[in-house]
């Protein structure tokens, strides 16, 4: 049950988690080589959450998780002495000290450890994940391109009359581009085959499909909107408009912050500065939206004003603006200041 709550909560992870947790429970009830620990990889552009479902599997299967530094084999054998079934986390391994990889190879071949003083720990009922950014362009690129070619696929089946929302989510890495393109990055950075063939399992995480991009601005939204009602008894709206325009800002480098950059950067400035200035406080209702060419798709032709308005907005640029309704007024008004939202330096 609580394995559920989590997956769901970490939604976009749901899958890739299910691998590991099959291989984690395999472990626990004795369907598994029990001569050496369970090692996984986790790989993926920044941002996208490997280090958090680490640190979230660790407290799923109840081991306090590890955290060693790069210098610190010290630390990591005390850990494992009190508690030999921990989880423990390599964080960003392809950046650790070649003499690193020499004792984590140890660890996984031979289930144990020696110390500096000599002493040997036994590590073979640990689990242990690594996350490395090896690849991540190549692997967030293949599936991008995935992800383009099943949306097409779809859109061509529904007609073109499909929600952003309800495009596919499911893309599936094939075995060859595994093979082809990252093993040989992998081989190149670890050196030695026998690192890699230590693995267990490989996870891949993938950029966000639109519909995770929704739930992430939705999240990052309502956290505002309750920051907004707490510190300053101000309601915010907005439609699944507003929602797109800021899933747009989406850059697959950067993952999960850049959506919470972009909604910081088109929203919370203009939020911050207006109440700066007066114009929102107590009481009031801030209707966010979104202007801009984007979907409403019109049969008319662009008058020169439109054509011109078109234009300054941007190259195609959705602009976000806000409406107030001030307590006791009925009507809602365009907040009229021309806010910059480029620059939070701007008042
Ligand atoms: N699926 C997700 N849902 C919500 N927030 C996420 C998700 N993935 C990442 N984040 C957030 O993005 C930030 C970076 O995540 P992190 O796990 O450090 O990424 P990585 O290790 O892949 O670079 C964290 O603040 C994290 O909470
Ligand atoms: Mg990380």
């Amino acid at each position: 049950m609580l394995v559920r709550a989590v997956v769901t909560k970490n939604f976009s992870k749901s899958l890739c988690l299910n691998i590991s947790y099959s291989a984690i429970r395999r472990k626990e009830n004795g369907w598994s080589d029990d001569e050496h620990p369970l090692v996984f990889l986790f790989l993926g552009s920044s941002g996208i959450g490997k280090t958090e479902l680490a640190k979230q599997a660790a407290k799923l299967i109840g081991a306090p998780p590890g955290y060693v530094g790069h210098d610190d084999g010290g630390q990591l054998t005390k850990s494992l002495r009190k508690c030999p079934r921990a989880v423990v986390l390599f964080d960003e391994v392809d950046k650790a000290h070649p003499d690193v990889l020499t004792v984590l190879l140890q660890l996984f071949d031979e289930g144990r450890l020696t110390d500096g003083k000599g002493k040997t720990i036994e590590c073979k009922d640990a689990i242990f994940v690594m996350t490395s950014n090896l690849a991540s362009d190549e692997i967030a690129e293949h599936a991008l391109q995935l992800r383009k070619e099943a949306e097409e696929i779809e859109r061509q089946k529904y007609a073109g009359d499909i929600k952003d929302e309800d495009l596919p989510e499911k893309i599936v890495i094939s075995r060859q581009f595994k093979e082809r393109v990252v093993q040989p990055i992998l081989k190149r950075h670890f050196r030695r085959d026998e690192f890699l063939g230590r693995i267990n399992e490989i996870i891949y995480f993938l950029p966000f499909s639109r519909s995770e991009l929704f739930q992430l601005v939705r999240k990052e939204l309502e956290w505002w909107a309750k920051k907004a009602k707490e510190r300053h008894r101000i309601e915010l709206r907005w439609d699944s408009n507003v929602e797109a325009a800021l899933a747009d800002g989406y850059n697959v480098y950067y993952g999960a912050r850049s959506i919470k950059h972009e909604v910081e950067r088109q929203v919370v400035n203009q939020l911050a500065a207006a109440h700066e200035r007066g114009k929102i406080g107590d009481g009031c209702i801030v209707d966010i939206t979104a202007e801009g060419p984007s979907e409403e798709q019109s049969d008319k032709p662009l008058s020169k004003e439109d054509v011109k308005k078109k234009h300054n907005l941007n190259n195609k640029q959705t602009v976000i603006k806000l409406r107030v309704k001030a307590e006791g007024v009925k009507e809602f008004a365009d907040l009229d200041e021309p806010f910059s939202n480029t620059s939070p330096l701007n008042s």
